[in-house]
């Protein structure tokens, strides 16, 4: 009997219960051990402020950032070594181009040999921000960017420009039990408001897909299909903050009838065609652990209505960051990120890593851990006051400070709070603190870097201490409660 007729009487292999992963391991890093007194002792030393925690102590996971955080493949690290180091236009930045072109469309990287350039890489997402919008800030007093929620960094490049920044959050990311597919969406009809008053005053819409400061949730193809035509109708540039772009279609083409059948290349190719043009930290969805860039299509309304800036962008680039064929990333840097770009829409990488993510967020849910749902593509987001409930610990407490101490010193994981206290503000003059609407402890989950296993322990440890919270003590801020962006330079104390 052929072997084709007697397989055929097997279950098929997709219907596992368990799937092996789409890759195999290429190298691997041993973890040195310490204890958790060491830890504490460390955690202690360091004001509890677990970003000034050294890495090298962490024995467990680290769910800082999935930022820069990445795994490289094999096919990167030997890209590496094809790094082109020359100081102008380099074999990568062409490599660079045609996949830039191929991702996300031709006309958002015009070859720089034929005209002016409207494409700028700069060495992570933040710089390309600054450029943006210190360029936009030039424009005009009073202005206002609206979008489904800036991330922190965003937030603090537009302010920093006198632009005032403003997050439009859907509705349904707050309602208690809300089981929306898209609670990354910008509220609609909070902007078209918004546009009817000051619309004058909008120099640019942008979109975070996915919403990272709104639960690393993400954000449909309708919804941006209408910020596009609003933009349209007011004539105003419609921008995309894209550093989870592929993860973003994913869910698209999950949970959006009319994508069931597109593939991801052919979603992310339509959400890029409804826009004028992006920035992006390819740290994250560009598989690599450097770079970013600020991208304006050709014949998109950026383009058309600030063609200055395109020249200014150029001006500050050679400046800040380097001409624009390298932008302040190195020639290796370069190639490992154009080869992470090809690696990045590939289905089966997208399934493996959203569905580690989802059954990270199932394993806590199944424990009664009050995780924020359905979970993210990047993060799992525990809801801390849904985790206090029934507690004493209030507001000024900063519970979730105190939880990523207990993670980090008694199970060696690193989770980071972005919450009351990371997007919180504290008012000297009232001496009162201003709460945000959201408040979270974030396991943001580094690309290809962590095993199930790996994550089923991180659920159990929650848990152990979720079952521990009625004795959970509260920190006092004892450094930076004032400062700007506080939550990476503040110091706590464990209240007595
Ligand atoms: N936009 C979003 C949505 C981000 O999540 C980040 C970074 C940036 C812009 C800035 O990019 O770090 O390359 O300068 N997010 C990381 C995080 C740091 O942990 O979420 P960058």
């Amino acid at each position: 009997m052929a072997l084709k007729e007697l397989i055929s009487k097997l279950p098929m292999e997709d219907l596992l219960n368990v799937q092996t992963r789409p890759f195999s391991n290429h190298s691997v890093e041993f973890k040195t051990p310490f204890t958790a007194d060491e830890r504490a002792k460390m955690l202690e030393e360091v004001g509890l402020n677990v970003f000034f925690f050294p890495s090298q102590m962490i024995t467990g996971c680290d769910f800082l950032s999935d930022s820069g955080t990445t795994t490289m493949t094999s096919e990167q690290w030997a890209a590496l070594h094809t790094g082109d180091e020359a100081y102008g236009s380099n074999r990568g930045y062409f490599k660079l181009m045609e996949q830039v072109q191929d991702v996300f469309g031709e006309k958002y990287f015009s070859d720089p040999t034929a005209g002016k350039p409207n494409a700028f890489i700069f060495h992570q997402g933040r710089a390309a921000e600054d450029a943006l919008f210190s360029l936009i800030g030039r424009l005009g007093e009073g202005m206002i960017i609206p979008s489904n929620g800036h991330f922190d960094t965003t937030h603090a490049n537009i302010e920093a420009n006198g632009i005032k920044a403003v997050n439009l959050f859907s509705p349904e990311l707050k309602k208690p039990g809300s089981l929306d597919l898209f609670k990354g969406n910008i509220d609609i009809d909070r902007l078209k408001e918004l546009l009817e008053k000051s619309a004058d005053k909008v120099p640019l819409i942008y979109v975070t897909i996915t919403n990272n400061t709104g639960g690393g949730q993400p954000v449909s193809m309708e919804n941006i299909k209408q910020v596009s035509d609003l933009a349209r109708h007011y004539d105003i540039p419609f921008f995309i903050d894209a550093c989870r772009f592929a993860e973003n279609s994913w869910f698209i083409k999950k949970n959006e009838d009319a994508y069931k059948k597109t593939s991801i290349k052919d979603i992310v190719r339509k959400i890029f065609s409804y826009a004028d043009g992006f920035t992006i930290s390819f740290k994250k969805d560009g598989l690599s652990n450097m770079g970013g860039g600020f991208f304006a299509k050709s014949d998109g309304k950026f383009a058309k209505k600030y063609p200055e800036l395109l020249d200014d962008m150029m001006n500050y680039q050679i400046i800040k960051e380097g001409h624009p064929t390298y932008g302040g990333l190195s020639g290796r840097d370069i190639m490992a990120l154009a080869t992470g770009l090809k690696t990045i829409t590939k289905e089966e990488y997208l399934d493996y890593r959203i569905g580690q993510v989802q059954e990270f967020g199932e394993s806590m849910k199944r424990k009664g851990l009050p995780v924020l749902t359905p979970t993210g593509g990047h993060a799992v987001y525990l809801d801390m006051n849904k985790f206090y409930e029934g507690t004493d610990m209030k507001p000024g407490d900063f519970g979730g400070i105190s939880f990523t101490a207990l993670l980090l010193a008694a199970y060696g994981h690193r989770a980071c709070e972005l919450g009351y206290f990371a997007f919180g503000s504290y008012d000297p003059e009232t001496e009162e603190e201003h709460f945000p609407e959201v408040n979270f402890v974030r396991f943001a989950v580094p690309r290809l870097k962590y095993e199930k296993q790996d994550l089923e322990s991180v659920a159990e440890a929650v848990k152990n201490i979720y079952d521990a919270r009625q004795d959970i003590r509260p920190v006092d801020v004892v450094y930076g409660k004032e400062l700007s962006l506080r939550h990476f330079k503040s110091r706590f104390k464990f209240r007595r």
